[in-house]
């Protein structure tokens, strides 16, 4: 067994009880949380202009010095009381009456809760589960941990997101391998769970980092969420300590060194597997797609925001960040933006075209556009498609890396609001009867067989390929909050509100209009429980936004560079 940096390594099969990583944790547990709040300028307001990096320096190293102290302004049915496992915390401190759901959610959110030596440590991914399914879903997917973790932080019940986050910091520096190949360091899991051993009087964790995963795929994602979640805790507490910690910050290096390696790469995007996040199964997702392209940015952004630039490394990898966010705020606001305008220039690109004067720079036939495209696009209204590659564009539009490009401020202020447009003009497609739709539209037939490899769980209009996800509602009302379209939120709220509970909250719906129950959803989904609270916490104090919001970088301006350009600077 090897010691690096404060963790220990360790096989992912193997246990982690009684071992030196009770130590990391209860260490900077034991570190009372500083609390604090931003007052005239936050790390969040760190411009990319800002990074050349003996200016960053120069303010201290860190962010400490635009924080002062603040007094707890929680929307509580908690009363923002510390809760234990299991423990439901009575409403104690509220000034209006919740909606009754909102108390039944709180509740099976509790119960989701799972314990690790005493200690809350994140929530399984099913509340209730029937015997066949126990093996699944009693894991905590760090996926489905972040709406938990943002229902708890606006509770102002931060305990459960630290230990998480440390924990999974810790697995992160297990040694991973799949058969005989070793991933990369920076490799967060899918998914751990705790094992009870009632006779050693111990718990262990087990954690999968793509080797037990259905296709042997490893979750980009994780590593991602981990640095948004991290940014949204530091934002909320105001605790700087855990970010700026040694431990952490090696971490958000770790992952920063995996995904800005360099290659052959010839675009800034991020290239991948099929089936490497939410939608975690083959469903032609390969390549480049936008929901890892929209969470890539994001944590490049929060990850720049949080690295402390006094030691060497940080420096470089900060620089390397800056320069990936401009190429890549370019490239996906100019190639994966799809308006009428733009479909209309698609429609007409010419082919074959060779050198770097090319117009049509992919080489997209214009016949590989699908018809729906035509009928679906209004004058008013616009999105990222699903995947810019050579000679391929996928035109499905998909709920997650919309509107993560618009807390990202990937999208342009005209963007955001032209995605939110398109809900409102295409509202029966897009949230039907439930919100949410996960992609648009479902595929069919032949295309199915091909694209899914016949898989039957991803059947049109079911789960991943058109399925309807209440967990999206979350995302939806961050993306509404932002963009000052709160009745489009509210609609969508009421909707869920008039089923969710009545159906069980449900995983996902199915169906052109998401009417029905999944064919193979589970009830009690946590994150269907979790993405409802956060929704509506999110609506009745809008402010709980900026943990998960970031606002436009002027240094990311479209007008900063000229397409004409792209290629040669
Ligand atoms: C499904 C979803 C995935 C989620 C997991 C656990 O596999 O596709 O995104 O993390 O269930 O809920």
């Amino acid at each position: 067994m090897e010691v690096a940096g404060g963790m220990r390594k360790a096989s992912s099969h193997a246990s982690m009880a009684g071992e030196p990583d009770d130590f990391d944790l209860t260490r900077l547990l034991n570190h009372r949380p500083r609390i604090n709040v931003e007052r005239q300028r936050s790390f969040d307001d760190r411009s990319l202009a800002d990074l050349s990096i003996s200016g960053a320096a120069s303010r201290g190293g860190g962010w400490g010095g635009y924080m002062e102290s603040y007094e707890s302004m929680y929307y509580s049915p908690g009363g923002g009381q510390r809760s234990f496992c299991g423990t439901p915390a009575s409403s104690t401190r509220l000034s209006f009456e919740p909606h009754p759901l909102v108390f039944e959610a709180w509740d099976a959110l509790r119960r989701s809760l799972v314990c690790f030596r005493g200690q809350p440590l994140g929530t399984i991914a099913a509340v209730h589960h029937s015997s066949d399914e126990v093996l699944n879903y009693d894991q905590v997917f760090v996926r489905d941990f972040v709406p938990s973790a943002l229902a708890f932080l606006m509770n102002g019940e931060p305990e459960i997101v630290k230990n998480f986050l440390l924990k999974t910091l810790l697995l992160q520096g297990w040694e991973k391998r799949i058969d005989r190949f070793k991933l990369g360091e920076g490799a967060m899991p899918a998914s751990f769970k705790v094992l009870k051993d009632p006779k050693r009087g111990v718990d262990r964790l087990v954690a999968d980092f793509g080797e037990s995963a259905i296709g042997r795929v490893a979750p980009v994602d994780s590593g991602f969420w981990w640095i948004i979640l991290l940014r949204a805790y530091t934002k909320s507490t105001g605790d700087l300590s855990l970010a700026e910690s040694p431990e952490c910050q090696k971490g958000i290096r770790l992952i920063m060194n995996q995904c800005l390696a360099e290659g052959f790469d010839t675009l800034p995007t991020l290239l991948c597997a099929d089936g490497c996040c939410m939608i975690d199964r083959r469903m032609g997702v390969y390549g480049y797609p936008i929901e890892i392209q929209a969470l890539f940015f994001m944590a490049l952004r929060c990850a720049v925001l949080m690295l402390k630039p006094d030691a060497a490394e940080g420096k470089e990898t900060m620089e390397r960040i800056a320069t990936r966010l401009h190429a890549m705020s370019y490239h996906m606001r100019s190639y994966f933006w799809l308006d009428f305008q733009q479909l209309n220039d698609v429609y007409r690109y010419k082919t074959e075209e060779y050198s770097h004067t090319a117009v049509n720079k992919f080489n997209v036939i214009p016949e590989s556009i699908p018809d729906w495209v035509f009928d679906f696009m209004p004058s008013r209204g616009g999105y990222f498609v699903g995947n810019v590659s050579p000679a391929r564009m996928d035109f499905r539009w998909f709920a997650l890396g919309n509107f993560v490009a618009i807390l990202a401020s990937l999208a342009t202020p005209e963007q955001s609001a032209a995605i939110m447009d398109l809900v409102e003009e295409r509202w029966e497609d897009l949230i039907g009867e439930m919100p949410l739709k996960i992609s648009f539209p479902a595929i069919e037939a032949h295309e199915w067989q091909i694209v899914t490899g016949c898989d039957p769980k991803n059947t049109r209009w079911s789960y991943h390929n058109g399925g309807s996800w209440p967990v999206l509602l979350w995302l939806l009302t961050a993306a509404c909050v932002k963009t000052g379209r709160l009745k489009i939120a509210r609609r969508a709220i009421e909707l869920a509100e008039a089923r969710l509970a009545r159906d069980g909250w449900p995983e996902y719906y199915d169906g052109k209009l998401g009417r029905y129950v999944g064919k193979q959803a589970r009830k009690l989904q946590t994150w269907s429980v979790a993405g409802y609270l956060v929704a509506k916490m999110m609506l009745e104090d809008p402010s709980h936004l900026g943990m998960i919001s970031l606002e436009e970088d002027k240094a990311l301006k479209p007008s900063v560079l000229k397409r004409s350009a792209s290629w040669t600077v």
